[in-house]
């Protein structure tokens, strides 16, 4: 049967509380807005998720280097990096609803007044003039809270790896082009979060700053852009899915001279998956300037020297388990009965085998425990023996466990067990010994979502 499409957000939001992949955050109090736990699924499949992403960049290739910077850096840093003057959104207040929105987003919001849905929309409406307002996060380090203690927790991981760039040229004697990879918490006072974990104001990035020589930045970019959508579908994200938009000169960041976004069509439309862009050699130029350092690459043997340019692919860890899990969702009907089932690719699945015995006797529980911890070496298995043999399947398919191995009467007798597919529904017998060489070659194997048809 085909997919049900649309996949609404309210289908993600409920499967994800129901079986433990995402929580609202600090629920037993009335939760804290746009605020959102990982359980123990939502753990597992966004740490495959950031797995891969190391893995596309420190495994198969050489010119990337890892780095996981501090999230309290120092307040000049912000200065420099034009974020404490321009990381702003504007922001308008409505007198009469007393609500705030993004006045540049003011079809998003949603008006406090009923029945009028969008502020502004109707004359009851009563909106201020828009005022920037300054997304980062303030606090203060040390017992004495006067100016000199401001701090802020950053807002994107990039300046982490500027402030270390030196490091890199220094210890690890890199040359341009290379670049240096990191995966953090980020956090952003968003005046209008919302969409379960698409916006919220605590989240997770994984960027990469790539530095090259000057001349090399417009074939660098497209290069990013192209092994960037190559990770998604890779990792089983429809094509048709994903498209790539250029930004107008208008709406580039403060840093940025050329951003192309992938975006991916969630449930709410096409949105921002991840950004790629050229920020030439602002960011260097600019802490090289407030911190009296020189940040520049030198050929000793040649004497060149340059400012590299640097191209930024920056994507976010919770946006794309988001789009993970709703290229993913899918519903079903087998001999008659409904199935939610998430069809993942096997490498992002949070559990790669389920491992069930048939019935609760006859040595089957023993047999298939014993199949578990061999299994257990080599994957992240389940081990259910509660309930009919296909509520079991049910609860496998619904976490998007790819494969499912069931011990019956006969493994007692010749050693051998069932192998299910989630998504053909296939059943091979084959010999436990055989089982981890069979699950590890299926996971190397390309994949591509059954939802294409
Ligand atoms: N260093 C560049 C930078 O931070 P960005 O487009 O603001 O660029 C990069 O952020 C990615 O981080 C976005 O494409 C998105 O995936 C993720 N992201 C940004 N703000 C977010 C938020 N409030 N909640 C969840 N993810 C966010």
């Amino acid at each position: 049967m085909p997919a049900a499409e649309p996949v609404t957000m309210d289908k993600i939001v409920s499967l994800c509380k129901r079986r433990g992949f995402v929580f609202p955050s600090s629920e037993i109090y009335g939760g804290v807005g746009s605020s959102y736990d990982y359980g123990h699924y939502g753990v597992l499949l966004k740490n495959n998720v950031k797995a891969q992403w190391w893995r596309a960049l420190l495994q198969e290739r050489d010119d990337v280097v890892a780095l996981d910077s501090a999230i309290i850096q120092h307040p000049r840093a912000w200065e420099a990096s034009g974020h404490l003057a321009g990381f702003t959104d504007p922001l308008v207040d409505c007198r009469t609803c007393k609500k705030r929105f993004r006045a540049d987003k003011l079809e998003d919001g949603e008006c406090g007044r009923k029945p009028s849905k969008r502020p502004g929309e109707t004359s009851e409406c009563d909106l201020t003039d828009p005022r920037n307002f300054n997304l980062m996060f303030q606090t203060t380090i040390g017992p004495v809270q006067d100016a000199g203690s401001t701090v802020y927790l950053r807002p994107e991981t990039a300046q982490g790896i500027f402030l270390n760039f030196k490091h890199y040229l220094q210890f690890s004697r890199k040359k341009p082009p290379f670049g240096i990879a990191q995966i953090g918490k980020s956090f952003r006072n968003e005046i209008t979060p919302g969409n379960f974990i698409f916006r919220t104001r605590e989240f997770e990035q994984m960027e990469m700053e790539f530095f090259v020589p000057p001349d090399q930045a417009q074939q660098w970019f497209e290069h990013w852009l192209d092994q960037r959508i190559n990770w998604y579908t890779g990792l089983g994200i429809r094509p048709d899915h994903l498209r790539l938009r250029a930004h107008e000169a208008d709406e580039l960041s403060h840093y940025s001279s050329g951003t192309s976004d992938i975006e991916y069509r969630f449930p709410i439309g096409w949105q921002e998956l991840e950004g790629i862009a050229n920020r030439g050699d602002f960011d260097l130029t600019q802490h090289a300037q407030f911190s009296g350092q020189k940040l520049e690459y030198v050929d000793t043997a040649s004497g060149e020297r340059y400012i590299p340019h640097v191209i930024e692919p920056a994507a976010g860890a919770d946006r794309a388990t988001l789009a993970f899990l709703v290229d993913a969702y899918d519903e079903d009907e087998i001999e008659g009965e409904h199935r939610t089932v998430l069809r993942l690719h096997p490498l992002l699945a949070p559990v790669k085998v389920a491992v069930l015995p048939l019935v609760r006797k006859d040595g089957q529980p023993e047999l298939a425990r014993e199949v578990e911890r061999s299994l257990r070496e080599s994957f992240q298995v389940e081990y259910d023996e509660g309930g009919a043999i296909g509520r079991r399947y049910r609860r496998q398919d619904e976490i998007g466990t790819p494969w499912a191995v069931t011990v019956d009467h006969q493994s007692l007798e010749d050693r051998t067990v069932t192998l299910r597919d989630r998504d053909s529904l296939a059943q091979e017998r084959i010999a436990i010994d055989a089982l981890e060489a069979e699950i590890t070659q299926r996971l190397r194997r390309p994949w591509s979502s059954p939802k294409l048809g």
